[in-house]
């Protein structure tokens, strides 16, 4: 970081920051919506961070200004509500609220926040802030807690704060990630392990394909999947199923008479995604990204056609990858309903891919598409800002 962002939050404070914090974005290779549905998933954080430079105040205030928009929030530690009008504001506010309820006690601070990671993008830019808060608040109040339990506060303000009732994926990688590798994890157990993402070697590279489609029923439609997921889940554990994860596709074809369509494809996204994942893994031991990609493109034929949270211009991604001889696999990732999707594509045939998108986006009408060649980065960071006489 150059000077400038220190020069703005004097500017803005007239005091010094001390501390910095930052988080990552994600995206994941593979495994979507089975965090909640306690199975597998195998994200990876990249390099865009979500950033908080702050400093404790003598009294009980938070001052928040948010660089990116140009705003501020102001509250009282003690008197924590949702603000109506700055939604950032409330992955802020969300981890105090939690920090509150954990019976921790909490003085103000200044801070100031930006970020790299797209908004509304499924690259998990909420994950990213709420992360970049708690790992930034606990070291400059000298709060000690557990990265697990970092992630899980985080989860818990998103779920309960904000309202959004996502699983733990996100959090759990924008604390735990790793610079080069991908995380495998059981959303379960909470059991976890890295796998090298020997990539460059390879000559491939990630390509993130932001639709710029941004839902605004992307929340109360990803709550219901989350409600016929697990209404599903109730009929195979009557036939003996204790999760998910020892669900397999015999047992739900027994069920599927009494169990409704919808809850059937729902559940049977969920059993051939954690099946994928654990395939994804061993593949990814071998280095053998052909596997991989294959895995990937069945995983977006499974979130369009069982799960149904693709839409047209992420079918798109997957469309245009199937055909390219130079993309060994594409899917949506993150939530879906819009966003982005990832390719795994051969490094030297990049542009000419992203050509061809381009092209194809403008034939069908749609929205111009953003990329973002992605490179595995660190999870959460906090350090010290040392006092340098000027500003
Ligand atoms: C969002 C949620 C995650 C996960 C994904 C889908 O990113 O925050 O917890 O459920 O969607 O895999």
């Amino acid at each position: 970081m150059d000077g400038s962002k220190e020069r703005t939050f004097f500017h803005i404070f007239h005091a010094a920051p001390e501390l910095l914090s930052s988080a990552p974005g994600r995206i994941n290779l593979i495994g979507e919506h089975t965090d909640y549905n306690n199975g597998y998933v195998l994200p990876a954080a990249i390099h865009l961070r979500t950033y908080l430079l702050a400093a404790a105040r003598p009294d009980n205030r938070v001052r928040v200004w948010a660089h990116d928009f140009n705003e501020e929030e102001t509250f009282d530690v003690e008197a924590i509500v949702p603000s109506e009008k700055r939604c950032w504001a409330n992955y802020v506010k969300g981890i105090f609220w939690v920090l509150k309820q954990e019976g921790l006690r909490l003085g103000g601070i200044n801070a100031m926040i930006w970020g790299e990671v797209p908004l509304e993008s499924g690259l998990s830019s909420s994950a990213a802030l709420e992360v970049s808060v708690i790992k930034g608040l606990c070291a400059l109040l000298e709060i000690d807690l557990l990265p697990l339990k970092m992630a899980k506060l985080a989860q818990r303000a998103e779920n309960d704060f904000v309202g959004v009732k996502c699983g733990l994926m996100d959090q759990f990688i924008s604390v735990f990630g790793r610079k080069d590798s991908a995380l495998f994890l059981d959303c379960e157990t909470l059991d976890y392990a890295y796998y090298p993402l020997n990539l460059k070697k390879a000559g491939l590279g990630i390509l993130v394909h932001d639709t710029k489609v941004r839902r605004k029923l992307a929340s109360s439609e990803y709550n219901r999947r989350r409600e016929e997921a697990s209404q599903a889940l109730e009929v195979l554990k009557n036939k003996g199923a204790r999760s998910y994860k020892d669900a397999t596709t015999e047992l739900l074809e027994s069920a599927k008479g009494i169990m409704g369509p919808i809850p059937y494809r729902r559940a049977r996204h969920v059993i051939t995604e954690d099946d994928r994942v654990r395939i994804a893994v061993r593949a990814l031991e071998k280095d053998d990204f052909a596997g991989l990609g294959v895995l990937l493109f069945q995983s977006h034929e499974s979130l369009r056609d069982d799960y149904e949270v693709s839409c047209p211009e992420l079918d798109l991604l997957y469309e245009v990858g199937r055909e390219f001889p130079g993309c060994l696999g594409a899917r949506l990732v993150g939530a879906g309903f819009g966003g982005s999707g990832i390719a795994l594509i051969e490094k030297r045939a990049g542009k000419e891919f992203q050509k061809r998108l381009l092209a194809e986006a403008e034939k069908r009408g749609f929205p111009r598409p953003e990329f973002h060649e992605v490179a595995i980065g660190q999870g959460a960071e906090a350090s010290k800002i040392k006092e340098s006489g000027g500003s």
